[in-house]
């Protein structure tokens, strides 16, 4: 385990970040890459200038400001930690994704107003690239010469692309038997792509091992040593749908699980809107969606509990398959005290909205899109969604990731000779 300790510097620049900060007992670090406090082993996150009094002048970000960056998350580079000349650096320059409104699902939902989140337009068709834009720039700043993660196969792409782009070494760590898109993704973008037999959770123990090692020395491991910075990378999704939204905070939002980082940093971007001024102090709800096949969030949830018990993962949501999730317990928190939920979906009912969000919306989901929207549908067909508030449903990845779980259902119409009458026979008369 990397844990924090005093020799790290905050000399880096970082932009408007201070510290380190440890989520349970509050003490603070410098900035480094360690993930865990000394103190009670509790994870660290990154705090800011307007995180707490006396950490310097308080952030005085306008929405003009942003406005007038560019169509990308440095737009919010004034709110993320991140050198000040990022705009110089070579990234991928993720983000500034569609905002869809979503009429045509809105009405088969029975919901008044529904917006879908379209990350599968980012560089390597995941919301990845996000993470991976600031825990790259942390790397560098620390000097790492290699980029590394444990993944269920998204983040393997973003990583090994944004290590191209910026010209560093990447070699990248993922179950043995993801879907072949998420393979090719991978080991595209050159680097080394090493499959493990096991699952996720054997993958990041694994990585936590090499971290320890001499061999994966200098090496920046973006969802485990850098993870607080990685982290920061999700808040930017509630930074864009703020202000897609014409600066106002959705009053539900469904968002997909996996180590639940995602979840969590959403509900952080939203509060730090807020704290900035930036947008009005209003409450939200966030629901969180899971895999029947991996739902130790979703169970803990229902069964009223604070912690999570791990799980083996058996779903086709490939990527959301962490059964041991780091942020779980933090989700309940937020799914709680926001007056949200945690729900799950069978593999069948993620085929189902997949198919669902296509045929309404033109949207093609990986099967944590489906995750997602199934778990929208269930929770207005229960009754659980405001179905006159605002609502936000995230789509985290592109469906041509993961085409072996809709292809059953996806086959030409029927085949026919380039002839009228066999078009008539076949297709025209049975319309
Ligand atoms: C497409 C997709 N959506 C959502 C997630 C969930 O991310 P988190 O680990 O932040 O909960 C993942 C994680 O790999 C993913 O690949
Ligand atoms: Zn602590």
């Amino acid at each position: 385990m990397v844990l924090a300790t005093a020799e790290t510097t905050t000399t880096l620049d970082f932009g408007p970040a201070v510290a380190l900060s440890c989520r349970e007992c509050g003490t603070r670090y410098p900035l480094g890459p360690s993930f865990a406090c000394i103190e009670c082993f509790g994870p660290l996150e990154v705090a800011y200038t307007w995180t707490s009094p006396g950490d310097g002048p308080a952030a005085t970000v306008t929405r003009r400001q942003i406005e007038a960056g560019p169509a990308n998350i440095w737009r919010y580079r004034s709110l993320l930690p991140v050198p000040s000349d990022v705009l110089t650096k070579r990234n991928l320059a993720p983000g500034w994704t569609k905002l869809v409104k979503a009429d045509n699902l809105a009405r088969e939902l029975g919901l008044r107003s529904l917006h879908v989140k379209d990350d599968s337009g980012n560089p390597t068709h995941s919301f990845k690239d996000r993470v991976v834009a600031i825990a790259l720039e942390a790397a560098r700043t620390f000097g790492f010469h290699t980029l590394s993660c444990s993944s269920t196969g998204n983040l393997a792409g973003a990583v090994t692309a944004a290590a191209a782009r910026a010209g560093l070494d990447a070699c990248v760590f993922i179950p043995a038997d993801l879907e072949e898109a998420k393979i090719v993704m991978a080991s595209v973008y050159g680097g080394r792509l090493v499959g493990i037999e096991g699952t996720y959770d054997d993958v990041n123990r694994f990585c936590s091992e090499l971290i320890g090692d001499p061999l994966g020395e200098k090496w920046g491991f973006v969802n485990v040593n850098l993870r607080p910075f990685y982290g920061e990378g999700s808040k930017t999704l509630a930074f864009e749908i703020a202000e897609q939204l014409g600066w106002r905070i959705p009053d539900q939002i469904v968002i997909p699980i996996a180590s639940g980082s995602q979840l969590t940093k959403v509900d952080k971007g939203f509060r730090e809107l807020i704290k900035l001024g930036l947008v009005e102090d209003k409450p939200y709800k966030i629901f969180g969606a899971q895999a029947e096949g991996c739902s130790p969030v979703a169970a803990a949830f229902k069964a009223g509990h604070d912690i999570v018990r791990p799980v083996k993962p058996d779903t086709i949501a490939k990527s959301l398959a962490i059964g041991n999730p780091a942020d779980g317990p933090y989700v309940l928190d937020i799914a709680r005290r926001t007056g949200g939920a945690v729900e799950d979906v069978t593999d069948a009912e993620i085929v189902d909205a997949i198919r669902l969000l296509a045929r309404t919306e033109g949207i093609f989901a990986e099967t944590a899109g489906g995750v997602t929207v199934g778990v929208l549908r269930k929770l207005a067909e229960n009754g659980v969604l405001d179905p006159d508030a605002e609502t936000v449903v995230l789509n985290t990845g592109d469906g041509l990731k993961t085409l072996d779980a809709v292809s059953a259902h996806a086959r030409p119409t029927a085949v026919i000779r380039p002839s009228l009458n066999a078009f008539r026979t076949a297709v025209a008369d049975n319309s």
